[in-house]
């Protein structure tokens, strides 16, 4: 009998860093991962979809920066190169990812696991016909792209005239449209690529507004921004069909086909538990998604799930402080996780950021707050650079604890400095304290300090 401390299944973030951890806390342990290290984050995530937004980046800076003194002739954009320098990093950090479980000593076995039931008292997970055992497991297997029972769209997908956020990251030619069917976070980072790359892009949202639970303010300056790319934007609309080369959709317009070289399916995503044995030991699943307390712990006493399969906050931040709540009360140590404390960031051209609540979710609550909001003009550096943009930061304020509960931004930078507003909401700091923190200056993040001073 194969014997370990720990059992980790899925070797994405929450599941690699679980095992990082664990073995530096002195556990013998196993990971088992089907695909590739590192999992949607490394592989068709996060990271991929970073290498190709910045090549956007720095093509629109080439071709868009005449008021700057800067002009290019002849600027041309390779996205087959930028695919291949996607690949690329990839591979460099799915196997820093490999060299680290090698360093931890942790085992990795690179194949399917199945969790079958227990055996003299351990937990017994079967890979390849070969059975493993230990007395603790961490769940962490991720998540997978909703694909809708929409007429057409399953036949769609096998064809290759849809794709998920994974197909479309190996995609080595710019169609000349697409159209986007969900304005979540996918979407929109996705549009945003493609629209600034030159290709006509068309998102379908079916609620009234796009990027979800994100500030209303905020969309509408997302919104503008895209339709001067060309981008459009058809709301409350619902997809009816779709065929070949076309989808047919409906808003409160009526029926309309809208003809498109491409599809991107970002509808959402959904816990991945099927298939893994869960059953066999008795873990309890909400909607598909393991049922986890703030110890990330399952109903099953040393069953821990982290990361998107437990389907709290898909975000691979998430997964990570997931994987050191797991494995510290594994080794013993108290701690729970702070779900209000994570950031979120839309990674698109301006940048999204958010932590805490909206103003409008707080008064449902019942709270009693205070909103404040800076344009970013009010940073020098923000001017310097910028030159005209639309950038804010809303800090919106508990008048009755005394603490920063929400805040807010879009413009450049917010994915960086939304790491300090993270820490006022987690430290629960009152304005009194927070106005002397000093922020350096020429930086845009004094739009924060700005913002608190009008607390
Ligand atoms: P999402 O939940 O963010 O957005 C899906 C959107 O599709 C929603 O706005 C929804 O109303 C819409 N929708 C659903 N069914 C539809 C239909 N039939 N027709 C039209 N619209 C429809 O999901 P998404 O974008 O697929 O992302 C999945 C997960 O990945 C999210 O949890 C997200 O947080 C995470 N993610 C995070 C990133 C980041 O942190 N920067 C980047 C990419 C993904």
């Amino acid at each position: 009998m194969e014997l370990f401390d720990l059992i980790v299944i899925g070797g994405g973030p929450g599941g690699y860093l679980a095992a990082e951890r664990a073995a530096q806390g002195g556990l013998k342990v196993c990971l088992f991962e089907k695909r590739a290290l590192g999992g949607v984050c490394l592989n068709e995530g996060c990271i991929p979809t970073k290498t190709l937004l910045n090549s956007a980046k720095l093509y629109r800076h080439a071709t868009e920066s005449k008021n700057f003194g800067v002009t290019a002739e002849n600027v041309k954009f390779d996205h087959a190169q930028v695919i291949k320098r996607k690949a690329k990093v990839v591979k460099i950090l799915v196997s820093g990812v490999g060299m680290t479980m090698e360093s931890n000593k942790v085992t990795v076995v690179k194949a399917p696991a199945e969790i079958q039931g227990k055996e003299e008292g351990k937990f017994k997970v079967v890979a390849e016909g070969k059975a493993y055992h230990a007395d603790r497991l961490i769940i962490a297997t991720g998540s997978e792209a909703v694909v809708p029972p929409i007429p057409g769209v399953k036949e769609g997908v096998e064809s290759g005239f849809i794709t998920t956020n994974r197909e479309i990251l190996d995609m080595t030619e710019l169609p000349k449209t697409l159209a986007v069917i969900g304005g979540g976070v996918i979407g929109l980072e996705m549009a945003c690529y493609f629209a600034s790359v030159g290709v006509k892009v068309t998102v379908i949202e079916m609620m009234k507004k796009i990027a979800g639970p994100t500030d209303n303010d905020i969309c509408k300056v997302l919104m503008a921004e895209y339709a001067k790319r060309g981008m459009e934007f058809k709301l409350e609309a619902k997809v009816l069909e779709v065929k070949p080369g076309i989808v047919v959709y409906e808003d409160k317009d009526g029926k309309h086909e809208l003809a498109t070289d491409k599809v991107l399916l970002s509808v959402g995503r959904r816990a991945s538990t099927r298939g893994i044995g869960l059953e066999s030991i008795g873990v309890e699943l909400n909607r598909g998604a393991i049922v986890t307390d703030d110890k990330l712990m399952t109903n099953v006493p040393n069953v821990y799930a982290v990361g998107d399969c437990n389907g709290k906050i898909m975000l691979a931040h998430t997964a990570y402080r997931e994987a050191e709540v797991a494995v510290n009360n594994i080794l013993g140590k108290k701690d729970v996780i702070r779900y209000e404390c994570i950031p979120s960031v839309i990674y698109t051209d301006p940048e999204v950021a958010s932590v805490g609540d909206t103003k409008e979710a707080c008064l449902a609550k019942g709270m009693n707050v205070k909103e404040v909001n800076v344009p970013m003009m009010y940073a020098g550096r923000y001017v310097a650079e910028v030159d005209a943009g639309k950038g804010f930061c809303k800090v919106v304020y508990d008048l009755d604890k005394k603490r920063v509960v929400g805040v807010h931004m879009v413009g450049s930078y917010a994915s960086e400095m939304i790491l300090s507003a993270a820490m006022m909401v987690d430290t629960e700091l009152p304005a009194d304290r927070l106005k002397k923190f000093v922020f350096p200056h020429p930086t845009v993040c004094e739009v924060i300090r700005e913002a608190i001073f009008k607390l």
